[in-house]
């Protein structure tokens, strides 16, 4: 690509390129006028494009008058054709921190391409201008080269994506974007169909059910870098529309996949330079990264895990944690070594925290580096109590010690919003990316809300061998081929074995609560085509939003999205989502609100 950024087009270099090699040579540099000087006679412009910016000189004695007066007069982002001659920089005048920084253009001549209003926030890195105002001048806000670098690194990681799948002989697919529902726990975007009247389209979710129809298809192995839809609450790490890098084979197992998903993140990772994940990456049961981290996306960059102190206070006179280890709870802490000589109030105010995951209270005890005890709890505790819960929490001087007492998925919830809280408050260093896969999910959860059981992945998800006996009975207690690839704390992908059985299909299916004729009405097209010589297959998808945000340091993925959606789903570029006419809505036979 570099080879081409000369060609066809009004510039012989770009801003980034120049260097002391290229002295004495006649150039034609174009870009955006950046920060201009004027040093009394002569005119300093730092000219700015995608690659960098150089340093122009004008001087009155080597430009026409018309053209020296152009440059006095220069606005902020004027669009510029400069030609001129490249030439060393005095020594003191070197820029070491620049790649153009050991030369400047003097120029010869000067055009204005465009003029430019001034404009509504600088184009700087590090502005602190509110994000609507950037997304609202969006254009502007992609010229800051911070922006630029994340969509060259967001090219990056799609090409070499791209370029390891192909190697691996996946063939890239689209499929459709006006489409049926395909669940993934998220509310639909429905689109009318004017042909149709009363019958809505839904945008893919995913592109999870036309993958499997590849697969039956004969397809083997295929792969999308597909845009998904989903109405959802929105997160830093959630749009409502996203990329993902879709994947889908056949004929194998869960191992297979994250074998090939392994190979594909190496080559990605060192593309952008990250060294420090080595392959094979752990793989952590599901249980595992529950019961130690709180959480099915651990960060394990950091220890202060969850212990389990139920045993040990199962008796206790704390009643609190005494009935809730009684009736079937946990009693759970974390130790955050640093924190011991915090105020009451200090600590206390972390309660709000435990309360917002759903904690009914949150006990704790202060160690102080001068070794006193302070807790509104210690006082029920018997010394070999005590002594038993400071050798489980490996307690020392200066540490500071939360709990949770509660059901198992509250209490860990409380303790893995803590636990993330307090790496941030206490400075514990996290660098570097961390990469582990979290296996063997449990293939259905709980619906409190709905009252009824949901996929836990998605309802396509193959059941594990040994527990279809008695699925129906226990469907908690079903595990699942399924895996989530994690990175730095953040789900960055996940995937599952697929059902390739017509029967097993409709038995998950009506778990999830659907009557036969409901099956036969939503997935018939799915069953069918599992009646119809399905081979085995499995998948996964990546969200290359997040990997991108997290490879490049970003905290929410709208950084890497070139026209992202504010929190409300409103983009205020274009001002969508907008009203439509009475006589558009009248032709896909919708009524006015
Ligand atoms: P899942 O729902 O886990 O799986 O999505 C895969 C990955 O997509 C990313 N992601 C998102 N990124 C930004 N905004 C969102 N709203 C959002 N939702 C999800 C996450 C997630 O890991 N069809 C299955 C995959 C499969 O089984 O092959 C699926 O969509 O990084
Ligand atoms: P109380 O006896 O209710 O004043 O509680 C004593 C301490 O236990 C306070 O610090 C409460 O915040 C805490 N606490 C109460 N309920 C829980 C719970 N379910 N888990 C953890 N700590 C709790």
């Amino acid at each position: 690509m570099e080879d081409f950024r000369n060609e066809y087009c009004m510039h012989t270099a770009t801003c980034g390129q120049l260097n002391v090699t290229d002295v004495n040579q006649e150039v034609v540099l174009t870009g955006w006028a950046w920060h201009t000087r004027d040093h009394g006679g002569l005119i300093f412009i730092d000219l700015r494009d995608r690659d960098g910016y150089t340093q122009i000189v004008v001087d009155p004695d080597c430009v026409s008058e018309e053209d020296f007066h152009k440059a006095e007069h220069l606005g902020r982002e004027y669009v510029l054709k400069v030609a001129g001659r490249v030439r060393e920089r005095d020594p003191e005048a070197v820029n070491p921190n620049m790649v153009t920084g050991e030369i400047e253009v003097l120029a010869s001549a000067i055009e204005v391409l465009n003029t430019s209003v001034t404009p509504p926030f600088s184009i700087e890195d590090g502005i602190e201008t509110d994000e609507t105002t950037r997304m609202k001048w969006r254009y502007l806000d992609l010229r800051r080269p911070e922006m630029l670098a994340a969509l060259k690194l967001r090219h990056t990681v799609a090409q070499s994506m791209r370029q390891a799948l192909n190697e691996r002989g996946f063939l890239e697919i689209e499929t459709p974007i006006l489409a049926n529902s395909t669940p993934e726990g998220a509310r639909d975007y429905i689109v009318p169909s004017r042909p149709n009247p009363g019958n809505f389209y839904a945008l893919p979710q995913s592109p999870q059910q036309f993958k499997q129809m590849l697969m039956v298809g004969g397809v083997e192995r295929y792969y999308q870098i597909a845009r998904c839809f989903r109405d959802e609450d929105l997160r830093a790490d959630r749009q409502p529309e996203f990329t993902q890098v879709d994947i889908e084979m056949s004929f194998v197992q869960g191992d297979d996949v994250m074998d090939m998903m392994e190979g594909v993140m190496a080559e990605t990772l060192s593309a952008v330079g990250v060294t420090e994940v080595t392959f094979p990456l752990q793989r952590m049961q599901y249980s595992e990264a529950m019961d130690k981290y709180g959480n099915d996306r651990p960060d394990v960059r950091f220890g202060m895990l969850l212990h389990d102190i139920t045993d040990i206070v199962k008796d206790t006179g704390f009643k609190v944690f005494a009935s809730v280890a009684q009736s079937g709870g946990v009693v759970k802490a974390i130790n955050a070594k640093g924190a011991g000589d915090w105020s009451r109030g200090e600590v206390e105010k972390l309660a709000s925290i435990a309360e917002a995951n759903g904690a009914k209270g949150m006990a704790w005890v202060a160690f102080t580096t001068d070794g006193q005890e302070k807790s509104p709890i210690k006082k029920f505790f018997t010394d070999e109590e005590w002594a038993q819960l400071k050798a489980e929490m490996e307690v020392e001087p200066g540490d500071l010690l939360l709990f949770a007492a509660d059901k198992p998925a509250i209490a860990n919830a409380v303790l893995s919003a803590l636990r993330l809280h307090m790496a941030d408050v206490l400075d514990i260093p996290r660098e570097g990316h961390s990469l582990l896969w979290v296996v063997n999910f449990p293939m259905f959860r709980y619906d409190e809300d709905e009252k009824k059981y949901a996929a836990e992945h998605h309802p396509f998800t193959l059941v594990r061998d040994e527990d279809w006996d008695g699925l129906e009975e226990h469907p908690l207690e079903a595990g699942s081929y399924s895996y989530d690839l994690v990175m730095d704390g953040f789900e960055v992908g996940g995937g599952t074995i697929r059902i390739h059985n017509a029967e097993e299909q409709r038995r998950i299916l009506r778990i999830v609560g659907l009557t036969d004729e409901e099956i036969d009405h939503k997935f018939g097209h799915l069953i069918r085509a599992l009646e119809l010589g399905a081979p085995p297959h499995g998948g996964i998808a990546l969200g290359l939003d997040r990997l991108v945000m997290l490879l490049g340091h970003k905290s929410s993925i709208r950084d890497v999205i070139a026209f992202p959606k504010t929190s409300s789903a409103s983009d205020p570029m274009t001002g969508a989502p907008s009203e439509v006419t009475a006589r558009q809505l009248k032709e896909v036979s919708l009524r006015p609100l």
